[in-house]
């Protein structure tokens, strides 16, 4: 049984931040998400995470999916691994160590790890980079005949050491019960800690291999300590999964402006304009045009609309529906099959029916538009008292007057027409005109059939 142990107990302190550095966001999630679903997806057994600086908070972000362990002070990550000795032993006979600022690892890298020590039948297997810029790495230092000898961090480098360009990734799958064995032993390094990397030079030592295994993409081992490197691996993230929805079917016009969560969902032949944002629970249909300049947030878009320089807040869009430039769909905003809300409007918890038009600058709260319903420029309902925010109702084929104000709890009955400039404060009937401040019924429309 293999299980997986991930580091996540250092302060992070070269992030200047009060947020423990493990918590900060990549791609809208906290970073040690990934390295958890990596594990996860490598062994039934949960992944243990020792945590230490911030462990409330970091608990309260990770939940159920991991099994805690606690690093009371945070002696080096060798020390760290040695905390899990108690909920491992026994239980496993590998180990795969990682630590959570290295995000962008993925499963495949982490595998061949793994079944190069099995294979290799060595204590030890670990991942490396080469790598022009050293970023603080770990150097491996190799042998006259090619073999690894021992890592060295760099504070401990000598000046030939330093210039090594061959780094340690920071991944380490273990044989259980050798790491049980030589993690108490670790000496103490210049700087008080016990390094988890001085394992390799213990292990060649004793006469073992150390299995290397080189990542063929640096930008999977893109390590987090500043927020300089948070700010690049967003970059990677960014590109990884833009590249992926563009090889699934979906445009974008320049993918480097088009931001991403791995939690949205796109169809094909959905076009995606620049300064894009795409975030969290948002699913979005096909052949759809979405940008230029659009945040959108968990809502769903259906097949054949249109957003355009507007911002969407778990709001819904059905087919053929289209919003912008320059609207706000808010939470609870459901446009119909086929709506349209045009320039400066605002839905926030309403229902548009199918094809109901809002060109221009209104305000639709807490109202149900009917089908084929038109809200003419400026019309407001006036949702609030104050106190409480009340309903509004419009019926299908309504005709709102521009200037409109409709003060809830309002109803504006089937195929009635709205004069402009009115205030209305009672209901209207269906099929009736109706205008003035305050709007008074005028008579019947006369084959509006
Ligand atoms: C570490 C490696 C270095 C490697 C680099 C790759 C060591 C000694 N050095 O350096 O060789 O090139 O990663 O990214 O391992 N942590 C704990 N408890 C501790 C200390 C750290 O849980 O007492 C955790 C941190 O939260 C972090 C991880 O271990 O997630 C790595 O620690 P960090 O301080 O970032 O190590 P690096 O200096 O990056
Ligand atoms: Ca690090």
């Amino acid at each position: 049984m293999l299980g997986v142990v991930i580091l996540a107990a250092g302060q992070g302190t070269r992030m200047r931040s009060d947020l423990p550095k493990v918590l900060h966001p990549l791609g809208g999630r906290p970073m040690v998400f990934y390295t958890i679903e990596a594990a996860r997806r490598l062994t039934s057994l949960p992944p243990v995470l020792v945590v230490g600086h911030g462990a409330d908070e970091v608990r309260r972000a990770v939940g159920e999916a991991v099994t805690y362990v606690e690093q009371q002070e945070q002696l080096g990550t060798g020390h760290a691994v040695l905390q899990c000795r108690p909920a491992l032993e026994g239980r496993v006979d590998e180990v795969l160590i990682l630590y959570a600022d290295m995000p962008l690892l993925t499963e495949a890298t982490l595998r061949w790890v793994v079944d190069a020590r099995r294979e290799g039948g060595a204590v030890l297997s670990i991942l490396t980079v080469v790598a022009e810029d050293p970023r603080g790495f770990g150097r491996v230092v190799r042998r006259s005949d090619g073999s690894v000898a021992r890592i060295v961090e760099e504070a401990d480098t000598t000046a030939e050491e330093r210039a090594i360009r061959e780094l340690n990734a920071g991944v380490y799958a273990c044989d259980a019960s050798w790491l049980w064995e030589h993690l108490p032993a670790l000496p103490m390094s210049p700087k008080g800690e016990y390094y988890l990397t001085d394992l390799v030079g213990m292990a060649t030592g004793e006469g073992r291999t150390v299995v290397a295994v080189a990542a063929d993409d640096p930008t999977e081992v893109l390590g987090i300590n500043t927020r300089v490197h948070l700010a690049e691996a967003e970059a990677v993230l960014r590109r990884r999964i833009n590249r992926q929805w563009m090889e699934a079917g979906v445009t974008m016009v320049d993918p480097e402006t088009v931001y991403i969560e791995p939690t949205v969902v796109i169809g094909t032949d959905t076009v995606i304009w620049p300064n894009t944002i795409l975030r969290g629970q948002t699913v979005i249909g096909r052949h759809c045009r979405i940008g230029p300049n659009a945040l959108i947030e968990d809502s769903t878009i259906g097949d054949r609309c249109r957003v355009v320089a507007s911002v969407m807040e778990r709001a819904v869009m059905e087919e053929g529906s289209d919003v912008g430039p320059f609207s706000h769909l808010r939470p609870g905003a459901h446009l119909g099959p086929g709506a349209h809300v045009g320039n400066f409007g605002e839905v926030k918890n309403s229902y548009l029916g199918a094809g109901a038009k809002m060109g221009h600058f209104s305000y639709v709260g807490d109202a149900e538009v009917g089908a084929g319903a038109n809200i003419g420029a400026g019309t407001v309902t006036c949702n609030f008292d104050g106190k409480q925010k009340h309903r509004t109702l419009i019926g299908e084929e309504a005709f709102i007057g521009s200037g409109t104000m409709l003060v809830a709890p309002v109803r504006v009955g089937r195929g009635a027409v709205i004069g402009a400039g009115s205030v209305v404060t009672r209901d209207i009937p269906d099929e009736t005109l109706a205008y003035g401040v305050p709007a008074r019924e005028r008579g019947k429309i006369v084959g509006s059939g």
